[in-house]
């Protein structure tokens, strides 16, 4: 158990990266907070216009997930791996750097998904692509992709990430709570758009 302790703080670690901030100040692209929605995601990186910087925090925050499980799965196996990637969902949604105020998880659950059970992860990426191509919102495309996550997981073997699943669909609802209230009132913007 203590040696899943410190998979899971590295998994944190990694996950509490939050790159959208690091790569907006550092292209001098203003402060994301004052931006959109004001989240930290690659969607809001994309309302400041810069399209390779919001393609840069997608990679990155899905990056550092996948990263999260690769590495505890090489040293340490396949449960150190599952904590590794779960904690680097909870690292980006709330990292300590920033008063535990981070972003919604999507980019990141998606990364790590991709790295622990592939198949769900392209299922998941394709039901997010899916939802965004008729929607254009990429919240929706959020909320549906993680509700499929289980369903996934259960369709094509992974049924022992099932837990795991859930408690992510469960958070991903929770960071967009502010998002499914403006879907509800029929303002929720447009991937790209700026408010
Ligand atoms: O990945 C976050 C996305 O689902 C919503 O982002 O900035 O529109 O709240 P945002």
């Amino acid at each position: 158990l203590p040696i899943l302790l410190i998979w899971a703080a590295l998994g944190y670690l990694l996950g509490s990266i939050p790159f959208g901030m690091v790569i907006t100040k550092i292209l001098g692209l203003g402060n994301l907070r004052d931006i959109g929605s004001g989240n930290i995601g690659a969607t809001n990186v994309l309302r400041t216009g810069s399209k390779p910087a919001a393609a840069a925090t997608l990679i990155l925050d899905g990056g550092k997930g996948a990263v999260a499980v690769l590495i505890a799965r090489a040293v340490a196996g396949e449960d150190a791996a599952q904590i590794a990637g779960f904690m680097a969902f909870l690292g980006h949604c709330y990292p300590v750097w920033l008063g535990f105020k981070g972003g919604k998880g999507v980019a990141t659950f998606l990364g790590l998904i991709l790295a622990l059970a592939w198949p769900v992860g392209i299922a998941c990426c394709l039901t997010w692509l899916v939802t965004a191509a008729i929607s254009r919102i990429s919240s929706l495309s959020a909320l549906v992709a993680a509700s499929s996550a289980t369903f996934w997981m259960l369709i094509l073997g992974y049924g022992s990430s099932f837990i795991m699943g859930i408690a992510i669909t469960v958070l991903v609802f929770w960071r967009h709570r502010e998002n499914i209230m403006r879907i509800r009132a029929g303002t929720e913007p447009k991937i790209g758009q700026k408010s």
